[in-house]
């Protein structure tokens, strides 16, 4: 079976700060790096070095072709990412000193997909196939549907938040990723196991996975709630934690749908791996450096 990341893709500007700058305020940065990132590129890679059979389709400017080469160094085939005349996605991100950062994302060739695009890249996958969407392309409406007409299977994590996930029509959704903002915005609630219960209610969604930051994840599935905690290390920069924590919990779960815990597992252990290090993508491990730290924390 074939997941399809079909998002963005950025470059990703990283600016070190001492605290994360107020309106109005100008303040000099201590560093600054150039990463690849873009959500649906970071999540891309996720599912590769998780290992899953991954694949992504989407579009960048020809200063985005480096990005190529770094999707067949994970595994992932990037035979479906055209490369257009408009500027690649790019992103301008603050990294405080606690690892924690705020993004702003400017969509450039991520939102210029076109029906016919879609059809042809849709056209590639079969009956049974995943497709994983996130919030950082244009037409995201109609990818989830030519996705459900085709019989394939819908991963979505609707980040960034915003007006154009009404138009999607969550009851076509198998797997709704979320953290706790998104959570919020979808249900309506503030409580982790009443925003679950609103969105399986609401969209009889079969597995929801709500990560919580600090306080860990949880999923829902038909065998009920399970609840992951983090594993504690020294986040240097979350950014992309969430993107691999979605890959990891992707490749695992497709493969034991009944296992969910072992998905979790992974995909917390995977997460804390990418927060001990600087940058969006590059941060992301490989799944021998998942198994290595699960078994140095072994209780
Ligand atoms: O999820 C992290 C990503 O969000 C960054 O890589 C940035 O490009 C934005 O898309």
């Amino acid at each position: 079976m074939k997941i399809l990341s079909f998002g963005s893709c950025n470059i990703d500007y990283v600016y070190s700060m001492p605290h994360i700058i107020k309106p109005g305020e100008t303040l000099s940065s201590l560093s600054m790096a150039q990463y690849p990132g873009g959500k649906g590129f970071n999540q891309a890679i996720a599912l590769g070095r998780a290992g899953a059979k991954a694949a992504m389709a989407g579009n960048i400017g020809a200063e985005g072709r480096f990005m190529l080469d770094l999707l067949r160094e994970a595994k992932v085939d990037p035979s479906l990412v055209r490369v257009t005349a408009h500027p690649t996605g790019s992103a301008i991100i603050q990294v405080d000193s606690k690892g924690q950062n705020c993004i702003i994302v400017f969509g450039g060739a991520n939102r210029t997909l076109s029906a016919q695009q879609i059809d042809e890249v849709m056209s590639t996958l079969s009956p049974g196939d995943m497709v994983l969407l996130q919030n950082e392309v244009n037409m995201l409406g109609e990818i989830v549907q030519s996705a459900k007409s085709r019989g394939l299977q819908i991963a979505l994590n609707p980040s960034p938040i915003d007006d154009a996930l009404k138009d999607i029509d969550l009851k076509m959704v198998d797997v709704l990723l979320i953290n706790e903002v998104e959570g919020n915005a979808l249900s309506g609630k503030e409580d982790a196991e009443d925003i679950i219960k609103v969105l399986q209610t609401r969209y009889q969604i079969p597995c929801i996975v709500l990560t919580l930051g600090g306080d860990g994840a949880v999923c829902a599935t038909k065998q009920g709630l399970i609840k992951q905690a983090i594993f504690p290390v020294e986040a240097v920069d979350t950014t992309a934690a969430g993107d691999t924590f979605t890959g990891y919990f992707l490749k695992s779960f497709t493969q034991t749908p009944d296992d969910p815990q072992t998905a979790v597992l992974r995909a917390a252990a995977a997460s804390a791996l990418a927060v001990s290090k600087k940058g969006a993508a590059v941060s992301i491990p490989w799944s021998d450096e998942v198994d290595a730290f699960l078994e140095s924390h072994k209780e």
